[in-house]
């Protein structure tokens, strides 16, 4: 088991990780989520951000093309209007329709994190190493949810580090690969107020 979390660098016990766990972390975790959460590419997200707008102002998309976009590169981690996984917020009540903060949302999900879903690794006695977000914690345990939306709760005593990480567990990148089309599909299919069946 390769061992790239320094043990000094979290708190094994005691309060809720704080701003104290959040310095940086060492290299070679931050080598790991580089390659984990590789950073997207030139053009600038700015750039990119006011290409997409005009790519949305230029022609309507379709919101039913749109939902088998959203289900393939964001529903196994959001929930909207009860179906969806839990790796993310709820996006049902989320401003969906504000264009600039779903944009920024989308292209930069490390700007700014919501609270309580900073990524953390945690680092066991027995040499597991687990990713994810600080689901639930209490005096003795804690519980880290992973990408897959899968539990692992953590005896205190049995872990070693507890590190935040600073980084979202959402990816960047999401929108690459979509033409012009698919991108107006999937922002129509975004906005939607209520649930689309068929
Ligand atoms: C691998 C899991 C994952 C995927 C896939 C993913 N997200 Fe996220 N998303 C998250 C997590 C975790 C957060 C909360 C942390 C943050 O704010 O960055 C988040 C935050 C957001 C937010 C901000 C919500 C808030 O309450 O602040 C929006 C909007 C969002 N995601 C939209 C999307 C859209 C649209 C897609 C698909 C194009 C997508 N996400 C794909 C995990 C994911």
């Amino acid at each position: 088991m390769p061992r790239f979390v320094r043990s000094s660098s979290g708190k094994a016990g005691g309060t809720r990780p704080s701003k104290a766990c959040s310095k940086p972390a060492s290299n070679e975790l931050t080598r790991l989520l580089d390659k984990q959460f590789p950073k997207s590419a030139s053009p600038t997200r700015a750039l990119r951000a006011e290409a997409i707008r005009k790519i949305l102002a230029a022609k309507p998309g379709d919101l039913y093309r749109g939902e088998p976009i959203y289900t393939a590169r964001c529903a196994s981690c959001h929930t909207l209007f009860f179906k969806g996984g839990q790796v993310g917020p709820d996006l049902t009540r989320y401003q969906r329709d504000d264009l600039s903060t779903m944009l920024s949302s989308i292209l930069d999900p490390n700007a700014e994190i919501r609270e309580g879903y900073e990524n953390f690794i945690a680092t066991t006695k027995d040499g597991r190493i687990l990713s994810g977000f600080l689901a639930d914690e209490d005096t003795n345990t804690i519980v880290i949810r992973g990408f897959d939306g899968s539990s692992t709760t953590i005896p205190r005593d049995k872990l070693k580090a507890l590190t935040s990480a600073g980084r979202s567990l959402m990816p960047e990148g999401l929108l690459n690969g979509l033409d012009d089309q698919q991108l107006r599909d999937l922002f129509a299919y975004l906005k939607i107020s209520q649930p689309i069946s068929r």
